[in-house]
């Protein structure tokens, strides 16, 4: 079984891939801004959190980790009319959106070339396809970075079995179901998914964990969508 480093795994999307991860009997060793229930504490909007991170779990795994899902994010709003607010917005985004998983992708290579491979599982977002709502630029382009980086990976780094995924949700459920749809625009948003619903945080939590558990080598390189067919590629 796998030694599985997961960022975001207090909530959402990541504690469903984290219980389904744990059900598939693998070590998963989590991550949250604050910490707590057996998580590390890493606030990736500081310089060298997810350094730190890293070093962290090495220790926690007695120096193995097998696979590394950059789940973690932040989905903050930022209006154009506010140049501060929106170089803030930016700034913060692209630090803990696309930063962090880049500074774990690059320590998750190094440690794959030295123990014969390894997996990356980034959760990026549909926004990276297909762009987002007028206040959040910065997210879409953060998770358009992410889907470039892991397809530059998986090219890269395939020969020396090192596989990376991409998994693209769109909407997904991950607090109160009117809150959640209120900071998405309210009931509208259901009219633009055929499916009729948005998606459940386990349903994305079983995606990572097939990734993890199941999918084949040829795979890598792959992007999952996940989004009730709102955007069909
Ligand atoms: N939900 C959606 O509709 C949706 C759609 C597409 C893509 N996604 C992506 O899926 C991933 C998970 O989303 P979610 O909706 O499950 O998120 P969520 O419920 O808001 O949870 C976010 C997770 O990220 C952690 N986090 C937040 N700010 C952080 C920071 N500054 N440094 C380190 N960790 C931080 C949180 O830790 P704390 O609990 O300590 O704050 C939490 O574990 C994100 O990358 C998101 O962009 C979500």
């Amino acid at each position: 079984m796998a030694n599985i480093l997961l960022t975001g795994a207090s909530r959402g999307i990541g504690l469903a891939a984290r219980n389904a991860l744990t059900l598939d009997s693998h070590l998963v060793i989590g991550q949250s801004t604050s910490g707590g229930d057996g998580l590390i504490a890493a606030d990736f909007a500081s310089p060298g959190a997810a350094d730190a991170l890293w070093e962290q779990a090495l220790a926690t795994s007695g120096g193995r980790i097998d696979v590394v899902i950059n789940n973690a994010g932040v989905f903050e709003a930022a209006d154009i009319a506010d140049p501060d607010a929106f170089s803030g917005a930016w700034s913060r985004s692209l630090a803990i959106n696309l930063q962090a998983a880049a500074d774990l992708c690059r320590l998750a290579v190094l440690h794959f070339q030295q123990h014969g491979g390894g997996r990356i599982i980034n959760v990026a977002s549909r926004a990276g396809h297909r762009g987002d709502s007028p206040k959040h630029w910065h997210y879409a382009a953060a998770k358009g970075g992410m889907l470039a980086m892991t397809k530059t990976i998986a090219r890269g780094y395939a020969a020396q079995n090192i596989l990376a995924f991409a998994v693209t949700p769109g909407f997904t459920m991950t607090g109160m179901a009117e809150d959640y749809l209120a900071s998405r625009g309210g009931d509208k948003l259901l009219a633009d998914i055929p499916l009729g619903r948005v998606a459940s945080a386990e349903e994305v939590g079983e995606a990572i964990r097939w990734l993890v558990s199941e999918a084949p080598a040829s795979l890598t390189g792959a992007t999952i969508d996940i989004n009730g067919a709102s955007y069909v590629r």
